[in-house]
């Protein structure tokens, strides 16, 4: 499909790119990501042509074949190729960095309420190892404007910040955050930075160098259509050489790309695929695709907001392709209930989407991808107006 066409069948009609049920109302993209057919089918290509002699591929073909597609990333979020590696995720990713990162007793690493609470228990466990501690900003919720976000991480900002870790697109509210800005704030107070871009690659639009970080980590599998299992890592070139991955193999000592290289016997082929996903995201519109995502989002969010009369989880500037609404329900906002919601809404009402529990209360966070469209979000609403 090429962009023009695609913006004539966004919505149902282009859901048979992906495998996904017809029965099911599918409003999580991001929760896992879900690879198109096309993209699987490359992937698949690439497993035959390993299996077809491993050894061959495994010592002469890959370290060229993972290069490619590093370079590929690496053009789609504006960086050079060298200072980009593949890990499988953005757990593994950020759990690297924090372990690369030399702690001292009394040493702390700023994590904000908004971040992801797996990042946020790795970055406690990095702090526990050597007497240092996390300690986590509190940004005000349902957030009121972008500053607050800066005033909060600026109160807890200090001179032992050694680390401060900033997810781009946070997780549970799906807010964009500042990340420029708050890069330089906690430049300015001598802290190192770590970017958690999970949910960003294909959701919002990526200068990442231009952000200013010491190291960027995103996922392919999620907006950028490619495999499950497919993560890139950026480091600044100054910090490479101290950038450590999760497992140390053969490539240690051998500088940034050899390490992260090669972690072990893995299946390389969600990293071979990452190109082809790109090129799908792209052909769907790219830039285009992103946009009319967004709008969607958006769009669904007023919907929502207008059926149920209750909340946004912030400032509609500050939602890309995710928008968290408040339930028109009473009652606390625990994780218990949340999940028994997200249970319910899956089961009787074939909707897959998240429920969160934050700021005392229940919300969804609906996304828009390509093959969403606006009834997709007028069946959540109508289930909670019944
Ligand atoms: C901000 C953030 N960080 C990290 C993750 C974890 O991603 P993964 O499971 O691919 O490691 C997520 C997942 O949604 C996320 O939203």
């Amino acid at each position: 499909v090429s962009g023009a066409a695609a913006a004539a069948i966004y919505g149902a009609a282009l859901r048979g790119e992906w495998p996904l049920d017809p029965a099911v109302t599918y409003l999580n993209h991001g929760g896992y990501g879900v690879a198109p057919h096309e993209v699987l089918a490359v992937q698949a290509a690439w497993r035959d042509r390993i299996e077809r002699n491993p050894t061959r591929f495994m010592v002469r073909e890959l370290p060229d074949a993972l290069r490619a597609a590093a370079s590929a990333v690496a053009r789609y979020i504006g960086a050079a190729p060298e200072d980009v590696v593949f890990v499988d995720n953005a757990t593994g990713g950020c759990n690297a960095v924090l372990r690369s990162i030399d702690l001292a007793p009394g040493d702390e690493i700023l994590v904000t309420n908004l971040g992801y609470g797996a990042i946020t228990k790795a970055a406690r466990y990095a702090a526990e190892r050597s007497g240092a501690q996390v300690i986590e900003s509190t940004v005000p919720l349902p957030l009121p404007d972008e500053e607050a976000v800066i005033a909060a991480v600026a109160a807890r900002l200090g001179p032992r910040t050694r680390l401060a870790v900033f997810d781009h697109v946070a997780s549970h509210t799906a807010l964009v955050l500042p990340v420029a800005a708050l890069s330089r704030l906690a430049h300015e107070a001598g802290a190192r930075v770590l970017i958690d871009g999970a949910h960003a690659p294909g959701q919002v639009a990526l200068d990442v160098p231009g952000i200013g970080a010491d190291w960027y980590i995103g996922n392919c599998h999620k907006w950028l259509m490619a495999p499950r299992g497919c993560g890139f890592l950026w480091a600044a070139p100054a910090i490479q050489q101290a950038t450590r991955p999760l497992a140390i193999s053969h490539g240690y000592g051998g500088g940034f790309q050899a390490e992260f290289g090669w972690t072990g016997t893995r299946d390389p082929s969600p990293f071979l695929a990452a190109p082809a996903g790109i090129a799908f995201h792209d052909r769907l519109g790219g830039d285009g695709l992103r946009a009319r995502n967004e709008a969607l989002a958006r769009a669904a969010g007023r919907l929502l907001l207008d059926a149920w009369g209750t909340a946004i989880g912030g400032p509609e500037a500050c939602f890309a392709a995710m928008v968290t609404v408040r339930l028109p329900l009473a009652g606390p906002g625990t994780d218990e209930r949340a999940w028994e919601l997200y249970r319910r809404l899956s089961d009787e009402h074939g909707i897959e989407v998240a429920v969160m529990a934050f700021a005392d209360a229940l919300w969804v966070r609906i996304a828009a991808q390509a093959y969403n469209e606006r009834a997709d979000y007028e069946r959540l609403a109508a289930v909670f107006r019944a």
